[in-house]
């Protein structure tokens, strides 16, 4: 029997830029894991997760044919990094056999609603990780995220890849994400061995401290959200208001080499305000692209912390899902759950994840 997990994420800065290739972000994971086990079999294998039971198919028509998008679905998270790391197992002479994999998650509510904690990404590295095992390939944990983003970028072709990242290494991560048209490129017609073997153009993945005094607290709004439509939105956006666009990533790349600054050198209050900072950046973004990314909820949920003296944003796409808050110890979090509960909002008991000790 092989078991392994993967931590979900949250993004403390840098979403929405961190798309375009070279871009940085700072992420960090959290205490709440997908867990995967896997036993081997004879004779044909079974793949089992509550989730996929409860999944909701969103379908369209196309004239008139029914047509839904598969990407939404765990099922193809599983089978692409199956798909992947079985590749790579063959290519390390490994003979491939039958097994039981068992999904089993922390990043949903207990009536099966997703906290927008990057599930997908998490279910992607925790298969890697654990089929690794099975197999004995001995990864490294640059070798689960490039795998894993192989994995997931041929389910999903328009994220950065950030959330498997932090998925993969844990802890917080700065994360510059990598050239994605390349590695497709590679995929076509070069072996995974040799895939791994590459510095992909522009990735960056550094660990990071949170300085001891700093405290990072969650909110969840019930609501979840798709993060690819409002990122496709975005890029219609980026066609049509060129110059706009350009002064937002430039003014998130300043902001988010601050932050990572900011805890290499232990400086909480230069951390606070790159955070609150980065809130006024989406909200511009939000405005001139029409895409709403702090919903009603997440504005409360911000104003009630920063009224409290924390400093708070949304976290990720927006739209719904979590908003997040880095105060100093001091700050009264009672007070603040207290308060959040009072429109609606749940505190999540989270804390940052465990950095990853890999081969
Ligand atoms: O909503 P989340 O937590 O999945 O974050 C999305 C972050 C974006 O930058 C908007 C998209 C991405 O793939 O990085
Ligand atoms: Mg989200």
């Amino acid at each position: 029997m092989s078991t392994g997990k993967a931590p979900g994420k949250l993004y403390l800065a840098g979403e929405y830029a961190v798309v375009e290739t070279g871009f940085p972000a700072v992420l960090t994971s959290v205490n709440k894991y997908v867990t995967v086990t896997i036993n081997k079999s004879q004779n044909g294998g079974t793949i089992q997760s509550k989730n996929l039971n409860k999944e909701l198919i969103h379908w369209n028509r196309q004239g008139t044919e029914l047509v839904f998008d598969d990407s939404e679905s765990q099922l193809q998270y599983i089978l692409a990094a199956i798909k992947f790391i079985e590749k790579y197992a063959l290519e390390r002479g490994v003979k491939l056999s039958y097994y039981d994999l068992l999904v089993t998650s922390e990043l949903d509510s207990e009536d099966g609603k997703k906290y927008g904690l990057g599930s997908s990404a998490a279910v992607t590295v925790a298969v890697v990780k654990t089929l690794g095992d099975f197999y004995n390939l001995n990864l490294s944990a640059m070798d689960i995220y490039k795998i894993s983003a192989i994995s997931h970028l041929s389910v999903q072709g328009n994220g950065s890849l950030g959330d498997i990242a932090a998925s993969a290494f844990g802890g917080i991560v700065a994360y510059y994400s990598p050239d994605r048209n390349w590695i497709f490129n590679m995929i076509r017609n070069h072996s995974i061995t040799e895939i791994l073997s590459l510095d992909w153009p522009e990735l960056q993945i550094e660990t990071l401290d949170l300085p001891d005094d700093l405290e990072l607290t969650v909110g969840w709004t019930g609501s979840p959200a798709s993060t690819s439509i409002l990122v496709d939105r975005i890029a219609l956006t980026k066609a049509q208001k060129v110059a706009k666009y350009q002064n937002f990533l430039h003014a998130s790349r300043n902001n988010v080499e601050n932050l990572i600054k900011g805890f290499k050198t232990n400086n909480s209050t230069l951390i606070k305000e790159m955070l609150s900072k980065y809130r006024t950046l989406l909200a511009d973004l939000a405005d001139f692209s029409d895409v709403h990314i702090e919903t009603e909820l997440l504005e409360k949920l911000c104003n009630i912390a920063e009224k409290l003296g924390g400093s708070a944003k949304t976290s990720g796409a927006g739209g719904g899902d979590c908003g997040i808050v880095l105060s100093d110890k001091t700050l009264d979090i009672d007070e603040l759950k207290k308060e959040w509960r009072k429109v609606g909002i749940t505190p999540l008991t989270l804390k940052i994840g465990e950095v990853i000790a890999h081969a």
